[in-house]
């Protein structure tokens, strides 16, 4: 695995998620927790509506929902450390055993993060906590995307590894190459 969880700390620092960002997602966490089990509904129904989808999820839409609630509350739980990464490498790697397409993960985020932001306009009166908790929110979701891709990623190295029986490193340089 490349040292994912330190591209993850300097992601954080460079986009400047900090400890506001963290109390204010803690703020977010009633609201979302309120609303959370429709947006979720929206969401599988969105993947349902897709024959790709579709066939991943079949019969188990339940339990994924609730694995999905879960995966919400986490995300306004306001510990972003670690145990935070292992957490979301995890069910990165979760997607790309199943065969989830990347792209799938990305359209999803993209959905959330319209999603997420109407439930903020419509539920956040004071204009500056509104934009602030909608800028964290937006600040989370690209975290946890990029953890996902990270994920993707660090995966298809591996793949390449034992097919062909190089190196983590030697495939390293040989992706170099290309630049
Ligand atoms: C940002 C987007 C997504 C989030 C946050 C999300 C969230 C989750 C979570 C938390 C789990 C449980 C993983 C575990 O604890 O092992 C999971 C599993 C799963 N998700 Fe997603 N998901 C997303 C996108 C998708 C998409 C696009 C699909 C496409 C069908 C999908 C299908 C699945 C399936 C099939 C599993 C079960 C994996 C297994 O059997 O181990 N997810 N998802």
């Amino acid at each position: 695995m490349t040292d994912a969880s330190a591209i993850y700390a300097a992601i954080q620092q460079f986009i400047g998620f900090d400890a506001d960002d963290a109390a204010r997602l803690r703020e977010l966490a009633p609201l979302f927790a309120e609303h959370g089990s429709t947006l979720t509904d929206r969401f599988y129904a969105k993947l349902a509506a897709d024959p790709e989808q579709s066939a991943l999820i079949a019969g188990r839409v339940e339990s994924l929902r609730q694995t999905h609630m879960r995966w919400l509350s986490e995300l306004f739980a306001g510990d972003y450390g670690e145990r935070y990464f292992d957490d979301r490498w995890r069910i990165g790697l979760a997607h790309v055993r199943v065969g989830v397409r990347p792209w799938w993960v990305e359209a999803v985020t993209s959905f959330l993060r319209s999603e997420g932001l109407a439930l903020i306009e419509a539920h956040v009166a004071d204009p500056e906590r509104r934009a602030a908790s909608a800028r964290s929110l937006l600040k989370i979701l690209d975290l946890d995307l990029m953890i996902i891709n990270l994920a993707y990623a660090d995966d298809r190295v591996d793949r390449l590894c034992r097919f062909t029986g190089m190196s983590r490193k030697l495939i390293e340089r040989c992706i170099a190459q290309g630049r």
